[in-house]
């Protein structure tokens, strides 16, 4: 291979085969580097000693297919190239093969580039001859094994569900294919294959996962695609612990993939005081910033009585930070949730904030006092206005609901403006007790927080139809670094149960036979108690790979308008296909 060539191999025939990186034409001599995954190998052409080889090598430019039949020989101590790990040796070329030609194109194949992405994706086959994307693809692909060997040694066998099936619970986002045999029939893509192997574990299959394809059609970002692909596991007789156990090992084998040995047991937050201190059911750990609810003090109460709702940050040694920094995160601050912000800066010199003017001097020493600021601190304020609405009690508020993500979204941008996320560093973390529902407040009913199988905590059970804002779940997400790379539960395996939350989800009894009919009914025929988790795995090797968007490690994404560039889908059909699909375009 182009990248493997050494100072032992000095005087051996060689024959090989790769792309035209570069060529440098000096007369007599033609330079080519030669490319394939592996690396680059120099080789030359000389006229005078090889005149048939020459005469192609004038032919060839970059991205040409060659073959080279040559002999290594030891570069001269000045023309060894120590960046490249072939630097000391050099292929004489004695026969020049032209397996292909090629365009000039439209970017150069190189790690460092400029070009715009939509370019890229266009072009992804040259894209991918980029080294640093095979590296990508080569990773994904240890990954992948990596995951079979660690569950396999825990006895999960891999089986493949179906792509062709019903709509599923959040058919609101399905991908439709129509049937041509059953006019005005649709199958669904899955978004999860959450019910089959749910029935796989009524089957007896006991420990599943699979590496599979998951589809969903909602807003894209940066760490979502319309394609995606999950780890997907489930065990009966499940023990939370044991399996996060199994998860935590399975973490520890990606990452010494990428030489990094991680920190086990991995800590666990509930929800609660996730959205509490950190504003996010995801916290980024890497740094500790923390919120604060804070009691507004007697002496503010007044100026402030508007308020429902506080919250503070210490960001300690950035007292000294300055005003149209602040300007510009108060202006920032405007766009999230919260209806109010405010800061103080605490020196040496005592306190100093805008909001002395509002509520006195006095009322923000108290302030201060309140959440323990120390001098060189920089606090940050964010509040709610109290709001009319009532809606059903949940354990938070919606009031403290919005704070909280108000101030989960300024804790990041706090952490990215001044420049507080250490580089490096590996934060797990498990996210437990999550609410079973949330309301939602435009279409006023609850919609289960995970999916509607996940079994509620035994204690709150009682609470499902009187105070369903009130119950956990026994669900639980992996996160690591601010990203959620996992989610998953146990289950429910009673019928009666499923019945009550389906209910709860504000579902009539023929609605959820409508639906789920077949899934109910296996539900009666001995389903052992049951849990598992998704892995999000394109997150989990874009993170492996220090990639922030997961289209770095897809060998074929799509645009987060969800547009294949390439082949250019979605595309239109002729109406013939229409046709016979039973289908017309409104
Ligand atoms: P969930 O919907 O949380 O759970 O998905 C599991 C994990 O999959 C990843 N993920 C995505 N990655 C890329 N693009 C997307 N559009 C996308 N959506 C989700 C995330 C997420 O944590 N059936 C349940 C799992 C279970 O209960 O066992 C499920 O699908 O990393």
């Amino acid at each position: 291979m182009c990248g493997e060539l050494r100072k032992a191999h000095v005087g051996q025939k060689v024959f090989l085969a790769g792309w035209v990186d570069r060529r440098r034409d000096l007369g007599n001599l033609i330079f080519i580097d030669l490319r394939d995954h592996t690396g680059m190998t120099q080789v030359v052409v000389s006229r005078e000693k090889d005149p048939e080889a020459h005469e192609k090598g004038e032919q060839v430019r970059s991205e040409f297919v060659v073959g080279v039949e040559g002999e290594v020989l030891e570069r001269s101590a000045e023309t060894v190239n120590a960046q490249v790990a072939t630097g000391e040796v050099e292929v004489r070329a004695r026969r020049l093969l032209i397996l292909n030609e090629a365009k000039t194109p439209p970017f150069a194949i190189e790690d460092e580039t400029k070009t715009a992405e939509e370019t890229r994706l266009r072009y992804r086959y040259l894209d991918l001859r980029r080294p640093r994307m095979q590296e990508r693809l080569r990773l994904r692909h240890r990954a992948a094994l990596a995951v079979r060997e660690h569950l396999s040694e825990h006895k999960f066998v891999e089986v493949e569900t179906p792509f062709m099936t019903r709509s599923t619970p959040e058919g609101a986002r399905d991908f439709l294919v129509p049937s041509r045999i059953q006019h005005g029939k649709f199958y669904a893509l899955p978004q999860s294959p959450q019910l089959f192997k749910q029935l796989l574990m009524i089957g007896g299959t006991d420990r599943y996962f699979q590496i599979v394809r998951c589809f969903r059609d909602e807003d894209f970002r940066a760490d979502r695609q319309a394609e995606f692909t999950q780890v997907d596991i489930e065990m009966a007789f499940p023990e939370r612990e044991a399996l996060f156990e199994i998860i935590e090992g399975l973490m520890e084998k990606l990452w010494a993939l990428a030489g990094v040995q991680i920190e086990r047991p991995f800590p666990h937050l509930t929800y609660d005081e996730a959205m509490e201190r950190f504003g996010s059911d995801k916290p980024d750990l890497r740094f500790g910033l923390e919120w604060r609810q804070i009691a507004v003090p007697a002496a503010a109460r007044e100026k402030l009585r508007l308020f429902e709702s506080l919250k503070a940050m210490r960001l300690p040694k950035l007292a000294e930070i300055s005003r149209s920094q602040l300007d510009r995160l108060q202006d920032f601050a405007r766009t999230t949730s919260a209806d109010w912000f405010s800061y103080f800066k605490v020196s040496g010199r005592g306190i100093q904030s805008p909001l002395g003017k509002v509520i006195g001097d006095e009322a923000v020493k108290a302030l201060a006092e309140g959440i323990g600021a120390e001098p060189g601190d920089l606090v940050l304020l964010l509040g709610i206005k109290k709001s009319g609405t009532t809606s059903p009690r949940t354990t938070r508020s919606s009031a403290d609901r919005r704070l909280d993500e108000a101030s989960g979204v300024l804790r990041l941008e706090a952490a990215r403006r001044f420049e507080l996320i250490p580089k490096g560093g590996w934060h797990f973390a498990w996210i437990v007790d999550f609410p079973m529902f949330e309301f939602d407040e435009k279409e006023k009913r609850f919609n289960a927080m995970h999916h509607p199988f996940t079994s509620p905590q035994e204690e709150d059970l009682e609470k499902l139809e009187s105070d369903p804002g009130d119950v956990k779940a026994l669900a639980y997400d992996l996160v690591l670094n601010g990203s959620e790379i996992g989610g998953g539960s146990i289950r429910i395996h009673r019928q009666d149960i499923q019945r009550r939350v389906f209910k709860a989800l504000g579902m009539t009894e023929e609605q959820a036979r409508a639906r789920f009919g077949f899934f109910l009914d296996a539900l009666e025929y001995g389903t052992p108690p049951h849990g598992g988790i998704a892995l999000g795995f394109d997150r989990i090797v874009a993170l492996l790979s220090g990639e922030s968007n997961i289209r770095e490690v897809i060998a074929f994404p799509k645009t987060a308008s969800a547009v294949d560039l390439m082949c250019e889908a979605p595309a239109e059909v002729d109406s013939r296909q229409l046709d016979e699909l039973g289908i017309r375009i409104k």
